[in-house]
């Protein structure tokens, strides 16, 4: 069976429906809810297959948007029967988080757009987009220096990723459970502060991340795409502007010795941990050709650090922290894999971009559709029926 056949069969497989309302499940046993930037993976993975419910997918995540424009990070349609494989989390509320995750709807609304230029559903989404991004650019970003915060790691997607070990007080050698037991403190407290990003960002942890910001880098420049398309002049010239003053805030803010570091409490305190964030800049076109040539050539194809037989380590082997079993403090994930393969096109690097996609592929097939892999067997590791393996369709 041809791969976009077997990827075709697993989207249908984890696709559900609540109430009229279409979405797919990460992985059926390990998490059965719809996930904010997953929906968005899988809106890109479907941009291929069947655009039609890559755009359901995306109308099902504006329908439980806060009020102040927040995009919750999980969304319980349902209840599922069986326990999961993984805890769930009080909220305080009933059926979504109050967390959010890194804003890539733009990005997938624009990749549907793209094949079939369907101008209804640009504007369906619109009201919602717009709302989600305003919420990014003022409520994340209470002092006006255009990155936004983020007030728990599992915003960054990266729950675990050694990243936040500084932020968080913990060693950089740990287990998941002590990480998880620190992570559920943080949620006791970002329910006290009760989830106003701008009071709980002061008092707990107060993170600029260098994945999210990039993403939001490129996501608003896709906002201005979609308002230039909906004759939404204003709104088109804001958020590439707002695009503008991103890139730039993370070149004064993150930058230091030619590397972008995620950055800490009120005076940006550069957390110099290496992992594949360093790689994200290039997806969002913040690196100069000659800085991209230098970093994929010190860091990306050194074998001491990112170059593995299996494709990029999300932490480098460098690290005290990497665990090629360590969930994201080395295994290997295909969005990160897709993230940095986008970024090498733009710059032209095929050889490199091609390398990853060899890599993703023999991943897959040695190890089928799972979580995450060691980088340096290819063993598969979590849940089982993963979708975020279909991102290698989308590696073209
Ligand atoms: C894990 C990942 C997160 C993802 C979620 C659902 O928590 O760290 O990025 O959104 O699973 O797949």
């Amino acid at each position: 069976m041809n791969l976009k056949q077997q990827v075709s069969d697993l989207m249908t497989a984890n696709r559900r429906s609540s109430n009229g309302h279409h979405y797919t499940l990460p992985s059926p046993d390990s998490y059965p809810y719809q996930w904010l930037w997953d929906s968005c993976f899988h809106a890109i993975i479907l941009s291929h297959i069947d655009p039609g419910y890559a755009k359901q997918e995306l109308l099902s995540l504006t329908k439980k948007q806060f009020k102040n424009g927040m995009i919750p990070h999980m969304i319980y349609w349902e209840r599922p029967k069986k326990p999961t494989t993984f805890p769930v989390i009080n909220w305080g509320l009933r059926d979504t988080s109050t967390l959010t995750q890194p804003p890539m709807l733009a990005y997938a609304v624009w990749q549907i757009f793209k094949k079939d230029r369907d101008k209804e559903f640009l504007k369906k989404m619109y009201p919602a987009m717009k709302k989600f991004y305003l919420y990014f650019l003022k409520d994340r970003d209470t002092r006006n220096n255009h990155l936004a915060a983020i007030i728990n790691p599992d915003e960054s997607g990266e729950d675990n990723s050694p990243r936040f070990d500084l932020p968080l007080g913990l060693p950089q050698v740990q287990t998941i459970d002590e990480n998880f037991s620190v992570r559920k403190m943080l949620y006791r407290k970002n329910k006290e502060c009760k989830f106003d990003a701008s009071k709980c960002m002061y008092d707990q942890f107060w993170v600029k991340d260098v994945p999210l910001n990039a993403i939001l880098v490129e996501n608003l420049k896709n906002m201005a795409d979609i308002a230039v398309e909906l004759r939404e002049d204003i709104d088109a010239d804001y958020f590439l502007h707002q695009s503008k003053l991103t890139s730039y805030a993370m070149q004064i803010l993150m930058k230091e010795d030619d590397l972008y570091w995620s950055t800490m409490g009120p005076r940006y305190e550069r957390i110099k941990v290496k992992t594949w964030a360093l790689f994200s800049p290039m997806f969002a076109n913040i690196l100069t050709k000659e800085e991209a040539k230098k970093l994929v050539k010190d860091h990306l194809l050194n074998p001491k650090e990112f170059k593995t037989k299996y494709g990029v380590p999300t932490t480098s082997l460098s690290e005290k922290s990497f665990d090629p079993n360590g969930f994201w403090r080395g295994p290997v994930w295909m969005s990160t894999n897709w993230f940095i393969y986008k970024g090498l096109k733009r710059y032209k690097l095929e050889k490199e971009a091609q390398l990853i996609k060899e890599q993703s592929l023999e991943l897959l097939q040695k190890s089928g559709f799972r979580e995450q892999f060691n980088p340096l067997t290819g063993e598969g590791y979590g849940a089982h029926n993963f979708t975020w393996g279909g991102l290698v369709l989308d590696m073209n």
